[in-house]
Parts: C-alpha cells; structure tokens; sequence
C-alpha cells in the first residue's frame, strides 16, 4: 500500500525553515492505519524479539502494538524528568533541538534482543541516543523501524551500524 497520501506537510512546524511531516492524516483513517502497523510487523517477520522500545512520544502510538504481536514486552525511552525510577540518560541532537532521553534502568537485561521504534527518522539523534541507552543496559539492537525516513537529513548515517526499516522514505 501507498502511504505517502496519508502525510501531510506542514511548513515551518515546529520552527521555520522546517517542514514537519505529520502522520495524523495516516492516524485516522482506520484502514492506512492497520495497514501500517501490519507494514511495520512485517519487518520483524521470524525474528526473536524480548523487548520493544518505543520512542517518546510518537513512537508510543506503535510500538506496544509490534511488541504485543511479537510477544515481547513494551519499554518506553522519555523525554527527562518523566520517568519515575531509576533512569540511565543520553542527550541528544535532533532537527529542530536538544534535549536529553532516559530509560528505567532495569528496563533491559543483558543480552536481550530489542527491536527500536519510532515514526520519524530525521538526523538520526534521537535514534542513536535511544540505541546506546539500549546497550549501555547489555542489550542487543536488532532492528531500528520507522514510518517515515527523512533522507537527506542523513540520520542513516547515524545508525549505520544497526539494521535499518522504513515505510516511506523521502
Ligand atoms: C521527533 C520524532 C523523532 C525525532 C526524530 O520527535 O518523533 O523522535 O523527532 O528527529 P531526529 O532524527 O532529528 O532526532 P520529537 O522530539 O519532536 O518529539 P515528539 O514525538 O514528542 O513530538
Ligand atoms: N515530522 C515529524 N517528526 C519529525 C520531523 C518531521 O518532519 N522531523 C523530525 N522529527
């Protein structure tokens, strides 16, 4: 399925010079919604996964769907501040800012398989922050998936040593 339909541009959201693709036209619509979380299971079609980790905040609307299906538990990265036990940090860039990103410190074991996932891959920041809280736990980064890639903000770059899916790459 076609999902580019379904995104619209917004210019200069958050902050000008920046056009913000949204994904809330895809959100809404029942079908290019379930066909997007199907999309996104496919990309881990056989492969053994313990963990999940979604990304504050947009990674939130699919991850705990992917880790339901794949029968694995549900762990959130946040924004600091948000997490009420014991967190591990990293900061990081991102297109449009900085900020810093925890995860609870028991939330991986060691040698646990994770699957990363958020919507948008832009200068790939947020992504690699999220990746090294991940192995600083003694985790495995068997997969990075997004909805959307934003190509020529080179954030392959950035995570070019994990294995890397997108739906829409522009
Ligand atoms: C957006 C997006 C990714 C990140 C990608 O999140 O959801 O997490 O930016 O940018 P990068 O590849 O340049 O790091 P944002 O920080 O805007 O938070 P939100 O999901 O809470 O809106
Ligand atoms: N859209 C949504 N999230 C984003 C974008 C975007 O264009 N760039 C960085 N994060």
């Amino acid at each position: 399925m076609d999902f580019a339909p379904y995104i619209r541009d917004i210019e200069d959201f958050p902050k000008p010079g920046v056009v913000f693709k949204d994904i809330t036209p895809l959100l809404k619509n029942p079908f290019a919604f379930q066909k997007a979380g199907e999309a996104l299971l496919g990309f881990t079609s056989n492969m053994k996964i313990d963990k999940v980790v979604g990304v504050d905040s947009r990674g939130f609307i699919f991850a705990p769907m992917l880790a339901e299906k794949l029968g694995a538990g549900f762990v959130t990265v946040r924004k600091s501040g948000k997490l009420p036990y014991k967190t591990i940090s990293e900061p990081y860039d991102l297109e449009y800012g900085t900020g810093t990103l925890e995860i609870h410190s028991d939330a991986i074991e060691a040698g646990e398989r994770v699957l990363v996932h958020d919507d948008v891959l832009a200068t790939g920041g947020t992504a690699r922050a999220v990746c090294k809280l991940v192995e600083k736990l003694g985790g495995e980064v068997v997969q990075c998936n997004f909805l959307i890639e934003l190509t020529f903000l080179n954030g392959a770059e950035k995570i070019k040593e994990y294995q890397k899916e997108v739906l829409l790459q522009y």
